[in-house]
């Protein structure tokens, strides 16, 4: 209950700074990519866009997955920050119900409740539409979205359907921002 309490002080804190992810309610229900394969899932992807999350703050953002041999799943995340430096986080996910291979619960901290991550459609060699939402006593919810892709561009194309996907799953498209994939040449391709 004590890291719950922290968490959700430190997550409205968060939601307090950006202003723009807490929301009154409970979390909207999202739909999932049918049949997800994990294993095709794996691989390095880039941010394309995102809603705030103030735990992200460079640039040429990028998450590669890895299958454990246990069957969880190593999170590598790494971004360019403003001195030069590349900032990493490493964390594990899971599928936490077989039967809802789509919904995976992720954790960079020990001892801090993992948070969802509902892959929302995919089609593994381009894009992934990733969405997490958490509830607080049912009061109100705090979500972060990611539009994710193989390389460090989409087509406007791709983008506009996946906007229509997002909006359907409840979130403000006018709410993402455009990660900066530019200028990342040397940095970790
Ligand atoms: C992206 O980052 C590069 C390198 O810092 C910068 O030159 C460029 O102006 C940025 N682009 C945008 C759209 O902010």
């Amino acid at each position: 209950m004590k890291t719950l309490q922290v968490l959700s002080v430190l997550l409205l804190t968060a939601a307090a700074v950006n202003g723009q992810s807490y929301h009154i309610g409970s979390c909207p229900k999202s739909e999932l990519q049918e049949n997800f394969n994990i294993m095709q899932y794996m691989g390095t992807w880039y941010e394309i866009e995102k809603l705030p999350a103030i735990f992200e703050k460079g640039r040429c953002n990028q998450a590669t997955y890895t299958l454990l041999p246990d069957g969880t799943v190593g999170v590598h995340n790494e971004e360019l920050l403003s001195d030069g430096t590349i900032g990493s986080i490493e964390g594990v996910a899971r599928v936490k119900d077989p039967s809802q291979p789509a919904i995976l619960g992720v954790s960079f901290f020990k001892g801090v409740p993992d948070a969802p991550y509902k892959v929302i459609s995919t089609d593994y060699q381009s894009y992934a539409l990733v969405y997490s939402c958490k509830d607080f006593f049912g009061l109100f919810y705090i979500d972060f979205a990611w539009i994710l892709a193989r390389t460090r561009a989409l087509t406007d194309d791709i983008i506009s359907q996946l906007h229509d996907k997002i909006s359907a799953a409840g979130v403000d498209v006018n709410r993402l921002t455009v990660t900066n994939q530019t200028v990342c040449d040397g940095y970790n391709q």
